[in-house]
């Protein structure tokens, strides 16, 4: 069963997310589910780091379809180039996006939201499978700190 994870709050985001990794590890280490899995990932972020929104979107066909989320209700479908999301699909890279208001075809689920990062999770097979996607209520709140270590979370996937 899983327990509540262990995060110092005060830490600094690098000593959070060094907190943060072995316990996600360990949290997914047992299960096979995908589904299962991006499930406690959200929730594992969502609450260790504070987010507003975390979320999966599946690749399927030329759209990407919401999977499990942690944060309000958000789009489903999301086509390929389009919105942050469907530019990291096409460009297969992490994006940062320090001001969404600044980002040609921002897809504004939530009017909350002022920037994000999105990050591509990739099978074993080196196909890109799925979409991270973080929005924050304040501005430039994702920096290269959060790239590498997100990098690295998603991996614990598959
Ligand atoms: N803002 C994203 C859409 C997804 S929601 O933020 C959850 C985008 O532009 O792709």
């Amino acid at each position: 069963m899983a327990e509540d994870l262990n995060i110092d709050t005060h830490l600094d985001k690098k000593e959070k997310y060094n907190q943060l990794l072995p316990q996600v590890r360990a949290l997914l280490a047992d299960e096979s589910d995908f589904i299962a899995k991006q499930a406690n990932f959200c929730a594992a972020l969502k609450y260790g780091l504070d987010l507003f929104w975390i979320g999966f979107y599946k690749v399927s066909g030329n759209e990407l379809v919401l999977g499990p989320f942690q944060g309000p209700v958000a789009c489903t479908r999301i086509a390929k180039g389009k919105g942050v999301c469907g530019t990291a699909w096409e460009e297969e890279n992490t994006i940062i996006v320090p001001d969404v208001d600044l980002f040609p075809g921002h897809i504004a689920c939530s009017s909350l939201s002022r920037s994000e990062i999105v990050v591509p999770v990739f099978d074993l097979s080196g196909k890109l499978a799925l979409i991270l996607d973080i929005d924050a209520i304040n501005l430039n709140a994702f920096d290269e700190i959060d790239k590498k270590y997100l990098e690295q979370l998603v991996r614990l996937i598959f």
